[in-house]
């Protein structure tokens, strides 16, 4: 692999808190139940890998692999989880693999972070076994609702937008999982939706407590102020309205997610 492509949240603690609290239950149910014993499945951008690993509970004796452009998110991968799979630097739209090398290719909020997504399904598809199949799951931001109404939330959402829109990144790619798949030349492609929701006084907690620390210390930040979005006082402003948020006993946060299982 040539240079790693900017990644918009990077790998601070803070963003990993978050990676690192993925389950199959609460971000891959959609796929669940094509998981089988012995199947060959490849995670890409699998992250600190901890999706990577269950699934590879799921499937174990098969063979599971997990890649990320990140050396040192797969280097603490392949500490936590390489017992039960493998982990390799590598970049999705050039994969190192075969043709028809693996039964399941599976990506979680990795589509939205590319410029080229079309490019990078067609290259999943190359390496699933035809009948195989693909499988993502996007956030789509710009459906993201929270209530009650917040300026310094409002703002963390433009801020967003404008910084993955200056990496051609998509951060709506949930709503255009179907059509990136068609583009790709699936054909048989199922789509379903599923949302997480952040309601009650802890979950309020942890994701406010995520975001405002996200916001102060990972590449969001960074790259908001080196590319002259904003200041460092406006984040901290922003990171306080997340703070302020999760103290309202009405506080809603709704993320919505868009899956598709495409057979190869
Ligand atoms: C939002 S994280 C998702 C991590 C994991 N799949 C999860 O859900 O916890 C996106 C990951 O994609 C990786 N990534 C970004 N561009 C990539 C590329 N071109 N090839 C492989 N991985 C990439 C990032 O380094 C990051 O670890």
């Amino acid at each position: 692999m040539t240079a790693e492509p900017e990644y918009v949240h990077g790998h601070h603690a803070s963003v990993l808190r978050s990676h690192k609290s993925r389950t199959i239950a609460n971000s891959a149910a959609y796929v669940e139940e094509r998981l089988r014993p012995g199947m060959r499945v490849l995670d890409v951008g699998c992250g600190p890998g901890n999706l990577t690993a269950e699934i590879a509970g799921r499937v174990a004796p098969g063979e599971v692999i997990g890649i990320d452009a990140s050396e040192t998110v797969v280097d603490e991968a392949a500490r936590d989880h390489g017992d039960v799979a493998s982990f390799a630097l590598g970049d999705v739209d050039a994969l190192d693999f075969d043709d028809d090398r693996f039964d399941l290719v599976h990506a979680h909020q990795v589509l939205q972070h590319l410029d080229r997504p079309v490019d990078a399904l067609r290259e999943m598809r190359r390496v699933t076994t035809p009948g195989g199949i693909v499988a993502a799951r996007d956030a789509d931001y710009g459906a993201m609702a929270w209530a009650p109404g917040n300026d310094g939330m409002d703002r963390w959402m433009e801020l967003y937008q404008r910084m993955t829109a200056g990496l051609d990144h998509d951060a709506n790619a949930g709503r255009h999982l179907l059509g990136w798949t068609q583009a790709a030349g699936f054909t048989d492609i199922t789509v379903t939706s599923s949302t997480w929701e952040f309601a009650d006084p802890d979950s309020r907690a942890w994701w406010s407590g995520v975001w405002a620390d996200r916001v102060l210390q990972s590449s969001y930040g960074d790259i908001a102020v080196r590319d002259g979005l904003a200041t460092r006082a406006e984040l901290d402003d922003i990171a306080a309205a997340w703070r302020d948020w999760a103290d309202r006993p009405d506080g809603f946060f709704l993320c919505p997610h868009v899956e598709i299982i495409a057979v190869a």
